[in-house]
């Protein structure tokens, strides 16, 4: 399949030629096929959400178990009631503040929605992106979009068109590239049928954010215990995402602790003959001494650092590093998702450093 690559200019979504795109990009997902395209968080790889024909191709671009349901991305309020039954005040209240954005709701779903889409469960994500060409190519394709992250199963999420590329060159029908993406990191996944509702995966609008606004949120004890016994509630959160190539180990620390024993390990690495790559900061790239040394950005600026993860990762692929040593990061407000996601990619594998030796 030859897939169709186009750019778009996100500050002119009104210019014939954003127009042309859009229309191109909505005929394909109405006749069943498949796009990728950007949002806030990370690339999207769409299908209608409500043919259970064009869902199925997804898991076959990807190579996605088919039990891993996909989250349905919508551009209005209304479109809600047509997939979601039973829809509590505290979602509405929800949606009020943090719709359109990086935020995903679990409700029961209606018959509209097919078991294609939703693995078999009964449930169905749903998510109202903000970034503009998302809504503008939703609206335009129908308005129910079955997205996943648009990366072969296993790798990295695509944070830049370039990525999707990589990944699924040939296998779709089209990629609107709309540069890179804004946050970086996957939504908030945020279960409302249970009672308190509860986070099923980390994002960029935080447990903080949502108790302001509704009263108590559980976390899901499976994706913050390093216990990889417990069982996490999304589906998808249990198979090794993100991994990387290399072998990723996370340091965590003081500092100075942190940086030697990176140090320690990266020159005994190399002497073995193997490349090492490392994840630091701007505080401490100057302080590492071998290897392919990174920096994901300051730690001042956790934004930069989880829009940087994703990218970080796949240039270590490129460059075929062996083992990949990196800095931890605090779990405040985008903080848990950054440590979640780096976790995952690192198969839960911590060097806790004492007494900062
Ligand atoms: O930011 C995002 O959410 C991106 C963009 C493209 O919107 N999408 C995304 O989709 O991350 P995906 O498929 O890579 O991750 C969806 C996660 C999976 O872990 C899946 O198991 C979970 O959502 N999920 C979907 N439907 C669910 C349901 N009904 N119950 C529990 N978990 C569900
Ligand atoms: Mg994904």
């Amino acid at each position: 399949m030859n897939t169709i690559i186009e750019k778009i200019d996100k500050t002119q979504l009104n210019s014939k030629e954003s127009i042309r795109i859009i229309k191109m990009a909505g005929e394909i997902l109405k006749a069943g096929g498949l796009v990728a395209f950007p949002t806030e968080t990370v690339y999207g790889l769409g299908a209608d959400g409500l043919n259970e024909e064009a869902a199925a191709k997804i898991y076959a671009a990807k190579g996605r178990p088919s039990d891993n349901p996909l989250i349905i991305h919508i551009a209005n309020m209304a479109s809600l009631k047509r997939i979601a039954k039973r829809i509590p005040e505290t979602a509405v209240k929800i949606a009020e503040k943090c719709w359109p954005g990086p935020l995903t709701m679990i409700f029961e779903k209606t018959d509209a929605v097919p078991y294609g889409t939703t693995g078999g469960l009964e449930t169905v994500a749903v998510r109202m992106p903000c970034d503009e060409t998302a809504a503008a190519l939703i609206r335009e394709g129908g308005g129910f979009i079955a997205a996943p992250s648009a990366n072969t199963s296993g790798r990295p999420s695509p944070t830049k068109a370039r990525h999707v590329k990589e990944d699924l060159d040939g296998r779709i029908d089209m990629i609107v590239d709309g540069g890179p993406v804004d946050i970086g990191v996957e939504s908030t996944i945020l279960d409302m049928t249970v009672m308190p509702p509860m986070i099923l995966r980390p994002g960029a609008v935080t447990r903080e954010m949502l108790e302001e606004l509704i009263g108590t949120v559980c976390v899901d004890q499976a994706i913050i215990s390093s216990d990889s016994k417990e069982r996490p509630k999304a589906p998808g959160m249990k198979y090794r995402h993100y991994a990387p190539r290399a072998e990723l180990s996370i340091v965590e620390g003081q500092a100075g602790g942190v940086i030697s024993r990176i140090n320690h390990m990266t020159a005994q690495k190399i002497q073995e003959g193997y490349k090492v790559g490392i994840i630091g900061t701007d505080e401490t790239v100057e302080q590492y001494k071998d290897g392919v040394i990174k920096s994901i950005g300051t730690r001042t600026d956790e934004a930069e650092i989880a829009s940087r993860l994703y990218g970080i990762l796949r240039e270590f692929d490129d460059e075929r590093v062996d083992y990949i040593f990196s800095e931890a990061f605090p779990t405040g407000g985008i903080g848990s998702a950054i440590m979640n996601r780096l976790l995952k990619a690192a198969g839960h594998h911590v060097i806790h450093i004492v007494n900062d030796k």
